[in-house]
């Protein structure tokens, strides 16, 4: 039996993995900071805070790999955000090799790069961190602790530079930044299963008609998406002209409107 131990398990992706990442043979640990509901499918639940070191390296004892997914996930003033997503992201590593875990799959963003701009090719997966927020900065800095992780203790550490991870794409930038959810199993599961993958980081990007960024990465690891935010495209372009991709910096930066919101400021 393995075992897999999820923070941040009650949020928006948490959920959508809780279902994808079950199969026989393997255990699923679900650790949020609220409550979580007991839906009879054997998950074990904890309500701990994943910043707390004590609670986090009891979480991680007995596991295989830890899925860090707790944190915010849009901007806030620096020292909320950094309490949470810098200092989480230390102590799930720390942790996880306090308790002799091997694994850790951190879920990055493009707004670790978003200010890298669409050229001629995909854009790599290992862009250099170009952080458009304080959101993406803990980000960047997710990827480098990552990094130092792997280089120090030799642990396996992949981190996903996640773009729009919700059911349906929703506005056009969506169009070529969607992860379903359906892929977003697929990449962690890919994540979780490649053999011996060292530190990587790859794109959470579905495979989308507009995509720009580069599946090369993720394909290495065994991660093969199956859907296309296209079937969704009719819809989202109904009530306007063809998107000024090249032209529009809201599409061309791979941190789109992120990229001019008031630091410290909400989301936008
Ligand atoms: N959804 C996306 O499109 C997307 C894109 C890029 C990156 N990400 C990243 O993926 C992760 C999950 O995103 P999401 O969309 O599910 O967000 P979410 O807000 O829905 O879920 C985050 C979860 O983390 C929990 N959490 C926050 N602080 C915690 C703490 N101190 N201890 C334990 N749990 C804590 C929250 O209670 C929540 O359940 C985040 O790190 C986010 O930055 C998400």
């Amino acid at each position: 039996m393995t075992r897999i131990l999820i923070t941040g398990a009650a949020g928006s992706i948490g959920r959508m993995l809780r279902t994808r990442l079950a199969q026989p043979g393997r255990a699923l640990r679900l650790l949020d900071v609220v409550p979580q509901e007991d839906t009879g499918d054997g998950a074990e639940l904890l309500t701990a805070d994943a910043t707390d070191l004590e609670a986090m390296t009891a979480a991680c004892h007995g596991a295989d790999a830890v899925v860090h997914l707790a944190g915010i996930p849009g901007e806030r003033p620096w020292q909320q955000i950094s309490a949470v997503n810098l200092d989480g992201t230390y102590i799930a590593l720390e942790a996880a090799r306090r308790a002799g875990v091997s694994r850790v799959v951190l879920a990055s963003s493009n707004h670790a790069a978003g200010f890298s701009e669409r050229g001629d090719g995909d854009l790599p997966a290992d862009a250099a961190g170009a952080p458009d927020t304080f959101y993406g900065v803990t980000k960047a800095a997710m990827e480098a602790m990552g990094k130092l992780y792997h280089a120090r203790f030799g642990m396996d550490v992949i981190a996903l530079r996640i773009g729009s991870c919700f059911p349906e794409p929703f506005n056009v930038r969506s169009l070529a930044t969607w992860l379903s959810p359906d892929d977003c199993g697929r990449l962690v599961e890919a994540a979780l299963t490649a053999p011996s993958p060292g530190y990587r980081v790859v794109w959470g990007v579905s495979a989308n008609t507009r995509r720009w960024w580069s599946l090369a990465e993720g394909e290495a690891i065994g991660y093969h998406p199956a859907d296309d935010a296209e079937a969704h495209a009719a819809r989202i372009l109904a009530a306007q002209p063809e998107p000024d991709w090249a032209g529009d910096p809201d599409l061309y930066r791979a941190g789109g409107q992120f990229c001019r919101t008031e630091l410290g400021g909400s989301s936008g």
